[in-house]
This record gives structure tokens, sequence and C-alpha cells, in this order.
């Protein structure tokens, strides 16, 4: 049988991304970012967001197809982030996506913009097939789930307040760091060492869940207490600091999971996992536990179609496909 042609499309936050894929195979993969913009005010505006898809998102699905060298006519199905996301810039992909489907009369997919994140890793490996450990690290979810089938994970913890990406964002505006935190934090931290005395964190019930919120906080308190007594510290150690203290029990944490479920094959999804200190640890403790790691490509960590072209392709396959009535959501449980 032949593989299906899906084009995918992502306007959650600030990128606008198209990408065309034949079964696993990424034949395209272009994306037009609004963040430089952005940063002039330290973060998304929504209304600057939506505005920069409207003006995008065209061009970046043309070019998609292009780069791809497929005909629209030739698509077997439109897969779209519905949510979660920001209403207005997830409204732009989502009508862009019905339109199109509408027009070639082919089936609309809706995306949970996290299943997405999840399904990165196919892209890397075609040959991956669960069951497999996920940790799922964005700026909205920090997780480490079960992966039993392509369509069914069981969430074995996650953090208990903010989300590691939202972390490395709060502590990089303490840093004076500009928007977006995390790569910035990464960089600076490769100046720094990890010298700083860091609290533990909060471990939960379950064994797999984690705190963020104390860790900021003790951030936020260091640097506020050096600067009334006048005291030097060095912004390059904070962030070298606070990198491993958020990091480092992420990879721990996620080898323990697939030891416990007898489990070899570990995956990872979301912007977070873009960090190289991260990458690199998870690296060394799968080897050091013999489990085998699958990382998406850095590009394919942070926000971009192909990931949701390639979720899109398991809901084809699963024959799930999306009214034209479908509707954007701001927010989607992890489920
Ligand atoms: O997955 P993502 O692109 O968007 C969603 O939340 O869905 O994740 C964005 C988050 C931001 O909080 C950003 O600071 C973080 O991922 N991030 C990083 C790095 N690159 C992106 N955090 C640490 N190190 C990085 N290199
Ligand atoms: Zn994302």
């Amino acid at each position: 049988m032949d593989q299906p042609l899906i084009l995918g499309i992502e306007s959650s936050c600030d990128e606008t991304a198209a990408a065309v894929i034949r079964g696993r195979i990424l034949l395209s993969d272009e994306i037009i970012s609004s963040a430089s913009v952005q940063a002039k005010f330290g973060g998304v505006v929504p209304e600057i967001a939506s505005r920069a898809h409207s003006d995008a998102v065209d061009e970046v699905v043309t070019r998609a197809l292009n780069a791809a060298n497929v005909r629209k006519e030739e698509l077997d199905a439109v897969a779209v982030t519905y949510g979660a996301g920001l209403l207005g810039a997830l409204l732009v992909g989502l009508s862009f996506a019905k339109g199109l489907a509408y027009g070639l009369q082919i089936p609309l997919i809706g995306v949970d913009h996290i299943r997405g994140h999840l399904a990165a890793g196919y892209l890397e490996n075609e040959a991956l097939t669960p069951p497999f450990i996920t940790l799922l690290a964005s700026g909205g979810h920090t997780a480490i789930l079960f992966t039993k089938t392509e369509t069914e994970f069981e969430v074995l913890g996650g953090t208990l307040d903010d989300a590691a990406g939202e972390a490395f964002d709060k502590v990089a505006r303490v840093l004076g760091l500009p928007y977006p935190g995390g790569p910035q934090v990464e960089k600076l931290a490769r100046e720094g060492k990890n010298v700083i005395p860091m609290p533990k964190m909060l471990k939960g019930m379950g064994g797999y869940d984690f705190s963020y919120s104390g860790l900021k906080t003790h951030i936020i308190n260091y640097v506020h207490t050096k600067e009334q007594k006048g005291e030097a510290w060095s912004r390059a150690d904070v962030a070298a600091s606070f990198q491993s203290a958020a990091l480092d029990i992420l990879a721990e944490k996620t080898v323990e999971a697939a030891k416990e479920r007898h489990i070899g094959t570990v995956t990872a999804g979301g912007g977070v996992i873009a960090n190289g200190y991260l990458r690199e640890k998870l690296q060394h403790a799968c080897e050091k536990a013999g489990l085998k790691l699958i990382l998406p490509a850095k590009k394919h960590c942070t926000d971009n179609a192909a990931m949701i072209a390639a979720e899109g392709l398991i809901q084809y396959r699963a024959g799930n496909f999306s009214p034209l009535s479908l509707n954007a959501c701001a927010s989607i449980p992890l489920r």
C-alpha cells in the first residue's frame, strides 16, 4: 500500500510551520518564526503572534509543498495543531488547514500539540515502535510517560508545579537574558561551573514526580541576597548550577522508569530536549543502563510542523479524522 502523503501545519505559539511527510519519511520542513519580533517584548504577545501567522501561513505552506516537490492535489490529509496554545494563533493555522482540506476534499486531522512533541522520535527512527519510556519536557509540560502503543500512554510522573521550560524562562529573566530563555541559559551555563549549592528537588510520593517552583525561588533569593549585600556573583555559575539541578533529575528519573518497567528504549520530546547538556546526560545515563535512546533532532524538539505531520500519520492510520467544525483549544489535559 502506498504511504500516505500528509501536510502538517503548526501555529500554536510564535512559529508558523509546515512540513510534508510520506509515511514516516520527511520530505520538507519549513518554519517562519516571529521570535525575534517577540524578543523586543520579552515574551510572546498573542496579538502579534496571530498577525505574524496570518502573514506567514500561506508562504510557509507553499514553501513546504515546493520543497517536497508535491502538488497540493496529491495530499492525502492535512494535519494541524488545534491546541494547546494561544487561541488566536491556533485559529490561523486551523482555519487555513480547514480551507485546504475542504477545497481538496481530503481529511482534516486535528493534532494535540503535545502528542506532536511525543511523535517527534518517529521522525528520527523509521523503525521505532512502542513500548518505550518517553521524557516530555516543554514550556508547559514536564512528565515521564510509559508509551504503550502509538496512540496510548500512561503518565508515570511529572512536575508538581512549574514545567522545566517555564523554569528556564523564569531564571533567564532573573539573569537578564532575552526571550526565549532556555537556549540563552544553556549558552551562559557553558561559561560557568556547577558550584552553587541548590536545594534537592522535591520528590513526590509516586517516585517520578519533581518540582521546579522551589528551585526557581531559590535562584531568585540567591541573586537578590547577593545584590542586597553588594557581593559579587557569577551569572554563568548560577546558570550552570540551575541547569544541572533542573536537568540531572530528568535524566535520572527517566532511566529509573525504564529500568523499573523493564523497557529497553527511551525517547524524548519538547523544547527542553533541545538542551545539549540534557542530551548528553540522557546519552550517558542510557548508555550506562544499557538502554537505547532515540532523541529527535534539536529542530524537532522545539515547535515545528514535522512532528505535527508525524502525529497526523498516527491518527490517519487510526482513522481519527476531525470534523470541519473543529475548534481551537487553549489547553488540553495530558492524556
Ligand atoms: O516545546 P516548546 O518549543 O513549546 C511548548 O511549550 O510547547 O518548548 C518551549 C520551551 C521554552 O520554555 C524554552 O525556554 C525551552 O523550551 N527551551 C529550552 C531550550 N530550548 C528551548 N530549555 C532549555 N534549553 C534549551 N536549549
Ligand atoms: Zn511545543
